[in-house]
């Protein structure tokens, strides 16, 4: 078909049934940002998608992102008091003059063997926990209905402390004469 003003430099020569399309090009600039939006697409896909192993796929960043997650809440909340359970000999020392200081030998005994009230503190069982954090959560704040005292209010973080690493660093594994039977759960 033809048409008078085909060759008008309004219309380009595509011609479908008549509908002629309006000679329009985009500019220069904007072809360019298109076809430039293409070559980074190639390089995104393989930097982000296809490179094999290098790390950064949408699996591997969800990995390292969980393993951060799961690094930072332990080293949150009461764990992080103790996290890493090192007792120096000055805590021991501490927390053994406290033992007796505070009170705790009328229930846990003496040598922290355990008596009629309280549990032994120097087997491998514990009722509430293995970890550190577990027993200085129990000191801190007590289990009232068992009769043992909440401490936070008569204790420093820093005394609960030493008295942890008493308690896990001589008591356990001292074994003392008339110790109380096991209670709780088997801590490794
Ligand atoms: C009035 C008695 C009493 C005093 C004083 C006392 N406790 Fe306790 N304590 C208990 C009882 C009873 C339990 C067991 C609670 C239970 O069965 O849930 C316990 C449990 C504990 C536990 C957890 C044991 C486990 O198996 O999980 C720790 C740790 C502990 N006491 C430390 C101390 C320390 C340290 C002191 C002194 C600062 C102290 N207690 C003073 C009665 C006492």
């Amino acid at each position: 078909m033809t048409n008078n003003i085909q060759n008008d430099k309004f219309f380009t020569d595509h011609d479908y049934d008549g509908i002629q399309e309006l000679n329009n090009p985009s500019p220069y600039w904007v072809l360019f940002l298109f076809l430039g939006t293409i070559v980074f697409s190639l390089f995104y896909a393989v930097h982000y998608f296809g490179f094999p192993n290098n790390g950064r796929d949408q699996i591997s960043e969800y990995n390292k992102q969980m393993a951060l997650a799961g690094k930072q809440s332990s080293d949150q909340g009461p764990s992080d008091m103790m996290a890493a359970a090192v007792f120096t000999k000055e805590q021991m020392a501490e927390g053994a003059k406290l033992f007796t200081e505070k009170g705790c030998i009328a229930c846990h005994g003496m040598k922290g063997e355990g008596n009629a009230i309280g549990p032994n503190m120097t087997d491998k069982f514990w009722i509430h926990g293995c970890k550190p954090a577990e027993l200085a959560k129990v000191i801190t704040d007590g289990i009232p209905e068992k009769g043992m005292a909440p401490y936070k209010s008569m204790m420093t973080d820093a005394q609960i402390r030493s008295s942890v690493a008493y308690i896990l660093g001589t008591l356990v594994g001292s074994n003392p004469p008339n110790a109380k039977a096991p209670q709780g759960v088997e801590c490794k």
